[in-house]
């Protein structure tokens, strides 16, 4: 027992001797504060992050929205320091005016690595800027943005419309949300890389392998943003070197991914006619510049900014809609009229052009965007000490992260209404859509490294919303999702927790 006991200690002693070294490193310096929080003098936010890791968003919006200064300052010995912002002034200063002292920085590279490799969201630097350039040519042209709009169109009328009207005959129970994860991830393989993996062909019906690719890219994306969640920082470290746990599923979900992604690449280094092809993969591995491997990161990055931001925008959009028939009926008027206008017919798709005309879809997905961001927080780190425009100090080596979340919520930038879901606060009197600035709506990023997908995503979300609300009738089960808000899913993009169950009817029946 005493034998055992001391082995016990032996193997804890690494362990006290980090948590110590931390601890003393932590006290000595000069710490961030949270405006009301009184954090532990020793444990620092540990017991209060505890006690919230699982409502971490709902957690720091509210600190944030108590605080003057729109921040929440975060700190605990042993893990990484710093604070989370919804201060427009300092997200400019962040992403904009000091960016290059605000990289994704190593911490956070590291933890994603295993995961992402070195693609466009997981670099800083020259390996981040040739990819970004090539990138960003390849996003302006005006032939991708055709092929986006006809890749869109297709899927709508001959996948996604028919499997909403079986769904509406037969009385079907459907998760929507795993609907338009399969609707996104199908069009962002097909503009990206020119490959239709089928995900919401043959009625719907996915077969085993794509299934359980499916669910593995779910999972390694949670799995690995659990690492940034874990208060002890090199547990997962522990846990990946003895392949338990967490980190043995990582490790397989992360192995099929890379498979498919790999598949993908090898598909396109063989097919003759990459210089002829409209997709944006097949201009990077035309100038054959690039191993597989790079490749294969670079195919990864955009799978994960494709497959579920627009899917995620519209699951939320779509349960709000639930309890705002007002906004449906102002939508589907718009639609009629824009049809009118354009001399086509229900049933026949929407160009670059019609989609452009409605405003008030515009608005009213951007205002849904605003209270449910699809990418709800973003972390940057601080590469040199440095002073933010209100005079905080802020720490080499602190992360930086904007929560778009709470910024979306806040009545200082909003309004004391900014509760509420009020699609005109975006319309000019004209009704024209009105931006804001990105600094203010940080959805789709701001700076240098702002979304590359913004515009793509739009006409996704726009196309599904004007089809699908001309047609028919999206009914919420709201026991599913308990009457209240539904509980979402931290992780890289805002999932809404067990799905958004619907039922669809013909509109005819409904009005
Ligand atoms: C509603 C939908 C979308 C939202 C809210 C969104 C939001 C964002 C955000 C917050 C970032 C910054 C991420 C970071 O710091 O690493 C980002 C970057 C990016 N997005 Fe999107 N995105 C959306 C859809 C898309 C789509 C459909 C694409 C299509 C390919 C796309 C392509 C990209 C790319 C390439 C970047 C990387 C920019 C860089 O690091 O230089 N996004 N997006």
């Amino acid at each position: 027992m005493a034998m055992e006991f001391s082995y016990s200690m032996l193997l804890l002693l690494p362990l006290v001797l980090y948590m110590s070294y931390q601890l003393t490193r932590t006290l000595a310096k000069k710490k961030p504060t949270t405006h009301g929080f009184k954090a532990h003098p020793l444990l620092g936010y540990l017991p209060a992050f505890l006690n919230n890791s699982h409502r971490f968003l709902d957690w720091s919006s509210e600190l944030i929205a108590g605080s003057p200064e729109m921040r929440m300052g975060f700190w605990i010995p042993g893990m990484r320091t710093g604070f989370v912002t919804a201060n427009p002034v300092d997200v400019e200063h962040i992403l904009r005016t000091n960016f290059a002292n605000y990289p994704k920085g190593e911490h956070a590279i590291g933890m994603l690595e295993d995961f992402l490799g070195h693609g466009l969201f997981n670099s800083d630097g020259d390996q981040w800027l040739w990819q970004r350039k090539n990138a960003s040519y390849e996003f302006s042209k005006r032939s991708l943005r055709r092929f986006v709009v006809d890749v869109v169109q297709d899927e709508v009328a001959n996948r996604l419309l028919p499997l909403l009207r079986r769904a509406a005959a037969g009385d079907v129970v459907l998760d929507l949300q795993d609907v338009l994860q399969r609707f996104g991830f199908d069009t962002i393989c097909m503009v990206v890389f020119g490959h239709d993996p089928r995900c919401l062909a043959d009625g719907g019906v996915l077969e085993e392998s794509k299934s359980e690719f499916m669910h593995s890219f779910g999972e390694a994306q949670d799995l690995v943003i659990g690492r940034f969640m874990d208060p002890i920082g090199i547990s997962w470290k522990i846990k990946k070197m003895f392949n338990v746990g967490t980190e043995r599923r990582l490790k397989k979900a992360v192995a099929d991914v890379h498979a498919f992604a790999m598949d993908i690449v090898r598909a396109r280094r063989q097919s003759a006619s990459v210089e002829d092809r409209d997709d944006v993969l097949s201009k990077f591995v035309a100038s054959d510049d690039y191993s597989d491997e790079v490749l294969r990161d670079i195919v990864l990055s955009f799978l994960i900014a494709g497959r579920e931001t627009t899917s995620s925008g519209l699951t939320w959009f779509f349960w709000l809609m639930s309890s705002r028939p007002d906004v449906v009926v102002r939508i589907a008027d718009e639609v009629r009229a824009v049809r009118k206008a354009t001399g086509t017919r229900p049933g026949e798709p929407f160009g670059f052009d019609a989609l452009r005309e409605m405003h008030y879809l515009h608005a009213t997905l951007t205002e849904s965007m605003r209270l449910y961001p699809p990418v709800p927080m973003d972390p940057q780190s601080c590469a040199a000490d440095d002073t933010l425009p209100d005079g905080t100090f802020v720490r080499a080596g602190w992360f930086v992260n904007y929560s778009a979340q709470a910024r979306g919520r806040l009545a200082a930038i909003w309004g004391e209404d900014c509760m509420e879901y009020r699609p005109e606060r975006w319309l000019g009197e004209d009704g024209a859509f009105q931006p804001a600035s990105p600094f203010r709506f940080t959805v789709f990023h701001a700076g240098p490294r702002t979304c590359l997908g913004k515009e793509m995503a739009y006409v996704q979300m726009k196309s599904i919303v004007a089809n699908v609300f001309e047609e028919l009738v999206v009914d919420v089960l709201k026991e599913v999702a308990g009457g209240g808000v539904p509980e979402h899913v931290f992780s890289v993009t805002l999932r809404m927790k067990g799905g958004l169950a619907v039922k669809i009817r013909r509109k005819t029946e409904a009005y």
